[in-house]
């Protein structure tokens, strides 16, 4: 039996088209604008094309977007000086700031001066304990994505036992709380994990959010279970030298294989956080309107 393919792309449309017929509504019924301001510092390739997406599909849902490009050598105070402007433009809902940023900035600073109500990214650290405190709060774009998958699969996620393989603050920590939230019995593991195989293959759930490519393979799945796979990485194509391939943190052939429900890469979670993005700059809105 070959596993269910999870269509984020599809998914995403779904979540897009509704946060587009929101904000028509907000429009012609409260001549509101939902607003996202996104500020990139330095030139990194791989970011330039994150913020140029986020811009378009900003746009695209008919939402004002507000492009912010930095020199490289920007100093904190200058930026510091540019999110207060935007935690003070009430036509600014939702603000991001592309990460990673440069080694001179302090990111920690950076993020913990974005007004919580505005931080779409759900990365400062008042949001981060309403989070864990199953507090309402602004929820990191990519777990919360990952969530309304597993939600949309299973209906109820509660007593169901799920790994989130991978610890960081972006992605694992968040989902963690959010199954936990949803009722699911949640073990973190890492790099450190002593049986990752046999954690993993007693779950019903795996998130792999790791970074490493194909890691997690068919024998870590038990029969049945749901995988999640956050991983982005590149690595050479097998068969055509020069070229490039896009794979997941799961190794996909062997995995759904075994799965009762799987992701790809691409076009699994990827999309997800987009769309995530836009709903919580809507959500930061319609907050911010009572
Ligand atoms: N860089 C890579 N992913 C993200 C993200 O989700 N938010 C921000 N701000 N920067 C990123």
């Amino acid at each position: 039996m070959t596993a269910k393919i999870i269509d984020g792309k599809e998914f995403a449309v779904r979540v897009r088209t509704k946060v587009a017929n929101h904000v028509a509504r907000l429009k012609e019924e409260n001549h509101i604008v939902p607003g996202l301001a996104v500020v990139l510092v330095g030139e990194d390739p791989a970011s330039e094309v994150y913020v140029r997406n986020k811009h378009i599909s900003t746009i695209e849902v008919g939402m004002n977007s507000f492009e912010h490009k930095l020199p490289v050598d920007t100093s904190e105070a200058d930026l510091l000086a540019l999110i207060d402007q935007l935690n003070n433009d009430p036509s600014v809902h939702g603000i991001l700031c592309q990460l990673p940023l440069p080694n001179h900035l302090n990111e920690e600073l950076v993020i913990n001066s974005i007004i919580p109500s505005k931080d779409v990214d759900g990365f400062h650290i008042s949001n981060v304990g309403l989070l864990g405190t199953g507090q309402k709060s602004m929820v990191p774009c990519t777990p919360l994505g990952c969530l309304m998958m597993l939600r949309d699969h299973h209906g109820s996620l509660s007593g169901l036992n799920a790994v989130v393989v991978g610890r960081s603050n972006i992605v694992g920590k968040p989902m963690a709380n959010l199954l936990l939230r949803d009722s699911c019995t949640v073990t973190i593991a890492h790099s450190r994990t002593k049986n990752i195989e046999e954690l993993c293959a007693n779950a019903d759930i795996v998130v792999a959010a790791v970074g490493r490519p194909e890691m997690i393979t068919g024998d870590w799945i038990g029969k049945g279970a749901t995988v999640i796979d956050v991983g982005i990485n590149r690595i050479p194509h097998p068969t055509i030298e020069g070229k490039s391939k896009l794979v997941g943190d799961v190794d996909f052939e062997t995995a759904k294989e075994k799965a009762g429900a799987i992701t790809p890469v691409p076009g699994g979670v990827g999309p997800m956080t987009i769309a995530c993005l836009l709903a919580n700059t809507l959500t930061a809105c319609c907050r911010a309107n009572g």
